[in-house]
């Protein structure tokens, strides 16, 4: 996953087992001496809180699905039995369903912060490729735990989403009862969904492993854009990185924490609590917050199918990203108009989810359909025009000059790192 490992065994044991399987070796060269750019900025810290956030969600939700009944008559109350019968459930489930939440903000911020400084172009596609298919996986896996607590929301949000495929020609009723494992969401839904559910998160950590290597082939990139070039622009992961991420870690579990312990349902729906009940259909069924956007965009188009390929094309955009965006310069901060576009382009679907939480009415409708078309502007016709036309700022000598500048050559002892 790195470079050559320098990892000298310390003990007998620790010989002998890594002259057999050098893990150890692998750890160290990956996790302790691993170059990073020397002027990682916070940003870079959300990939090791999602990591520790996917471990934290499966162990969670291996001790809820101890518990848990995914059958139709039962599932609903086997919940409400965690939450005042089982020991510390309360705490396992409020944990977990707030955890998916932070998963996405996490997820968000690590998608963004790529976007910022162009961390996707080359020598990073496939790394941001593993990315996409990663956040593929999550909006499919928590779509299908949202459903496993049998609430109105769960069945009624699952009714519409799986009956988008509908929509597609010829195929698209065989498709939906296929999906539906009958004639409607059922017993059988809830069942596959709770298989699945427990399923993806493991193909997720594989897809992160292969994600933090293909990382480690070129090694981050950094806010400059600009690749190091010597030993004084890097620093060694252990303790410079290890400690900045266990510090931004600890932050960002106080904010976890207040929602957890705090409004543990906030970002939930009320409608949830009430047994899901085919026969009630909520007055108004909305999806969890981080579909949000994506929901506006399928809404604002008249047409069933229309809005189906809208809301797939918008998710689906974001991996082509590479090759819409062909700058040579990665970094908006070298950007000057691409930076404003991204920020116009982060608004818009900040305002694509907030339309996207209202009724379908009025000035709602038109605002909705305004937002989609700037969205699919931003990617296929700003950002491929940025690429070629836009003027850029000069970029530093190195990473080095751009942190410390004459400071290098002043203090020959920091620039030995
Ligand atoms: C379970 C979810 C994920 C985990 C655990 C994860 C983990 C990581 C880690 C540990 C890093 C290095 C530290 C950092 O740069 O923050 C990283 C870098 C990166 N990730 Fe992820 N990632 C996830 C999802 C994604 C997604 C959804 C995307 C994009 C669609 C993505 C794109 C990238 C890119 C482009 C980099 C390189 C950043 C740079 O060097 O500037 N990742 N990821």
């Amino acid at each position: 996953m790195s470079g050559e490992s320098t990892y000298v065994p310390k003990n007998a044991v620790a010989k002998w087992f890594e002259s057999r399987l050098p893990v150890l070796g692998l750890a160290h060269s990956s996790f302790v001496v691993f170059p990073n750019p020397r002027n990682l900025n916070y940003w870079w810290t959300f990939g090791g809180i999602l990591a520790f956030l996917l471990i934290s969600q499966i162990i969670t939700g291996v001790v809820l699905a101890m518990h848990y009944t995914p059958e139709s008559t039962l599932a609903f109350d086997s919940v409400e039995r965690i939450m005042r019968d089982v020991n510390f459930g309360w705490l396992m489930r409020y944990w977990h369903a707030n955890g998916a939440s932070m998963f996405f903000i996490g997820l968000y911020v690590h998608i963004l912060r790529g976007m910022y400084y162009g961390s996707y172009k080359a020598p990073r596609e496939v790394l941001w490729l593993l990315g996409f298919i990663i956040y593929l996986l999550s909006m499919a896996t928590a779509f299908m735990g949202y459903v496993l607590p049998w609430g109105q929301m769960s069945f009624w949000g699952a009714t519409v989403i799986t009956s988008l495929f509908s929509a597609i020609p010829v195929v698209g009723d065989a498709i939906t009862t296929w999906l539906w494992g009958g004639y409607s969401v059922d017993n059988a839904t809830l069942n596959r969904f709770f298989a699945l559910h427990y399923l993806l998160p493991f193909m997720i950590v594989g897809v992160v492993g292969l994600h933090i290597w293909a990382l480690h082939v070129p090694g981050s990139n950094n806010p400059t854009g600009i690749e190091p070039e010597s030993a004084k622009d890097t620093l060694p992961f252990h303790p410079y990185f290890t400690v900045k991420d266990g510090f931004a870690l600890t932050v960002f579990l106080i904010f976890y924490a207040w929602f957890v312990f705090y409004i543990p349902n906030y970002l939930g729906h009320a409608d949830n609590y009430i047994e899901a009940n085919p026969l009630v259909t909520p007055p108004h069924i909305v999806p969890e917050w981080y579909y949000l956007p994506f929901y506006a965009i399928l809404r604002s188009i008249p047409s069933k199918f229309g809005g189906f390929l809208a809301m797939f094309g918008a998710v689906l955009i974001v991996a082509v990203l590479p090759w819409l965006d062909t700058s040579k310069i990665k970094s908006a901060v070298y950007r000057p108009l691409f930076r404003i576009f991204f920020w116009i382009f982060v608004v818009d679907a900040v305002l694509l989810g907030y339309i996207g939480s209202q009724p379908p009415e009025g000035g709602a409708v038109i605002a909705g359909r305004l937002l989609t078309a700037y969205y699919f502007i931003h990617f296929l016709v700003i950002l491929p025009l940025l690429s070629r036309f836009e003027p850029t700022r000069p970029l530093p000598a190195s990473i080095s000059d751009a942190v410390l500048g004459d400071s290098v050559k002043a203090e020959p002892a920091l620039a030995s790192h």
